[in-house]
């Protein structure tokens, strides 16, 4: 059998880098484009819209009943589902979502109608035409000092229950 001599390396100089094994360079190419994945998925999640839907406004609120507001008159502050009254028994919220499917009732002379299915509430709240199952609510009302009240619809109080100002 015959062997060759080996050919001769090329000399190298000390300054010049090792040749880095394939199989190092494809280890750390694995690396970094894992890395540039993850880089690349937070940027995009980060980068996702925003929800579309916004915020319920809270329930409890603050109202400043105007000073014209005469006795027994009805004040629904804007945007919220309440009406307020002011009378020398004092300051009551009743709501006005309806106890049949949460249509917002209208105040009329003698109370309140339902543009939905018809139904009549009288004035203090008790239903008197169905098919509501039953009257509005009271809600809670805490007076603040002056003509200002705090009203949260998300508490109910005994009807009858008013602030005495
Ligand atoms: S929602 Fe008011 S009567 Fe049906």
């Amino acid at each position: 059998m015959t062997t060759y001599p080996k050919p001769a390396q090329p000399s190298r100089s000390r300054l010049e880098p090792e040749p880095m094994p394939r199989r190092d360079f494809l280890g750390l190419a694995a690396w970094w484009t894992a890395a540039a994945a993850l880089l690349f998925g937070f940027l995009g999640a980060a980068r996702l819209p925003k929800a579309a839907v916004l915020p319920s406004p809270s329930k409890r609120f603050r109202v400043r009943l105007p000073a014209s507001l005469g006795s027994g008159q009805a004040y629904i502050p804007a945007g919220r589902s309440v009406v307020v009254f002011k009378e020398t028994a004092g300051v009551y919220a009743i709501s006005t979502v309806c106890t049949h499917l949460g249509c917002i009732v209208k105040a009329t002379e003698k109370g309140f109608d339902c543009p939905c299915h018809g139904s009549k509430f009288n004035k203090d709240g008790p239903g008197v035409r169905g098919p509501a199952p039953k009257g509005l609510p009271w809600v809670e009302v805490k007076d603040l000092g002056g003509d200002n009240f705090l009203i949260d619809e998300g508490k109910t109080v005994a009807a009858g229950t008013s602030v005495v100002v």
